[in-house]
């Protein structure tokens, strides 16, 4: 091991081929002992250097099958956590540039997720009637919450499995922190939208009243990604107008309305395998972050595909795909070098209850 690890600093001016090069070089002398999980939503010139690449569901087995020494997330903080996680205590989860987060995560922290579990008791029994349930866009410390109330993970592709399962523990779900993946979700299974509220968590009851809770089949935490509430339904209404033989296909994490309006919604991996199966000479209106749309645009358009972003404005999300080459190169050199740099380590009892909601999550998907 070097003495010191080597500073980032060193990588900000290098050439972008060089960095390309250097990435390729490294990764072959890391062999067996490095895996690198790349999210969907990651830009090209770092995306192209992942082992696996999925949507969070498959980087999470990915992540929990995985032999290597060292798993390197070019994602964001919470799916590193995931990786620290469900891998076993020798492997080593790497978060390249600890800036990669995702502002709907942060929208529920344990202190008021706690606070509501507090304020629900004035009115339920909550550990008798409400599964808490947290989409995996969230803290290690919510996981646990959920691992010690009886609670569960999810993801977009298993979101309804994990509901099921949900409701066959108790009668009613607190769903957090994504209003929108748990109300698409609930609706899906027939679940009235008046059955489904919303917890404010800056006002006191989440700004509910003890009817509206008692009545309610699901509270939804008033959290959202900002990237998919660009989508709307004028601009699905304008776009088909023009191209009426659009096929629509969302995100779950964009409103009821678009989802509503769209022919399919689910995860970015099944984004990607709904567009690669279709017939060719087809046209797809994609609700989803703009890496991805470009990606496939790119992929399927020899086939006449023809792959659009469902907004006339762009907005990236900044934080998702955060890691640049420049950041998956130092950590890399970094452990050619004997240096680990950018470990996740989610403390051990914290890690232990998270756990056992994320397996519950593993075992129920299918
Ligand atoms: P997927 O699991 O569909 O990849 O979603 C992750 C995510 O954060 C979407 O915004």
């Amino acid at each position: 091991m070097s003495a010191n690890p080597i500073e980032m600093q060193n990588f900000t001016l290098m050439d972008e081929d060089e960095i390309q090069q250097r990435i390729v070089a490294a990764k072959a002398v890391l062999g067996d002992r490095l895996i690198i999980l790349g999210h969907h939503y990651q830009r090209e010139e770092t995306f192209r250097h992942a082992d696996v690449a999925g949507d969070s569901l498959k980087l999470s087995r990915s992540a929990a099958n995985s032999k290597a020494e060292f798993i390197v997330f070019c994602g964001v903080h919470f799916m590193a956590e995931v990786a620290d996680i469900v891998s076993r205590p020798e492997q080593i989860a790497i978060l390249p540039d600890l800036a990669a987060g995702c502002s709907m995560a942060d929208m529920a922290n344990l202190a008021n997720v706690e606070r509501a579990w507090r304020e629900l008791s004035e009115v339920l029994e909550p550990d008798e009637q409400i599964t808490p349930m947290t989409y995996i866009n969230s803290a290690a410390d919510l996981k646990a919450f959920c691992g010690r109330h009886g609670g569960i993970v999810c993801t977009s592709t298993n979101a309804r499995h994990v509901l099921e399962w949900a409701f066959e523990k108790r009668e009613k779900v607190l769903f957090f922190p994504d209003q929108h993946l748990g109300r698409n979700t609930g609706f899906s299974m027939d679940i009235p939208l008046e059955e489904m509220v919303v917890w404010d968590y800056e006002q006191p009851m989440g700004g509910l009243t003890p009817e509206q809770i008692k009545n309610a089949k699901m509270i939804l935490w008033k959290g959202f990604c900002s990237v998919h509430q660009l989508f709307t339904p004028e601009y699905i209404d304008e776009f088909t107008e023009k191209y009426p033989e659009t096929n629509i296909i969302s995100h779950p994490e964009a409103s009821f309305e678009v989802c509503q309006k769209s022919d399919y919604v689910g995860s970015t991996e099944y984004i990607i395998n709904t567009i690669r199966d279709a017939e060719p000479n087809t046209r797809w209106l994609v609700g989803t972050e703009l890496n991805l749309v470009n990606r496939l645009h790119e992929q399927f358009k020899h086939e006449g595909k023809n792959v659009h972003f469902m907004s006339g404005t762009v907005c990236m999300c900044s934080t998702m795909f955060r890691i640049g080459p420049s950041s998956l190169l130092w950590v890399l050199e970094n452990l050619v070098e004997g240096n680990v740099v950018n470990q996740i380590k989610v403390p051990a009892d914290e890690a232990e209850q998270a756990l056992l909601a994320l397996n519950r999550m593993l075992d129920v998907s299918p």
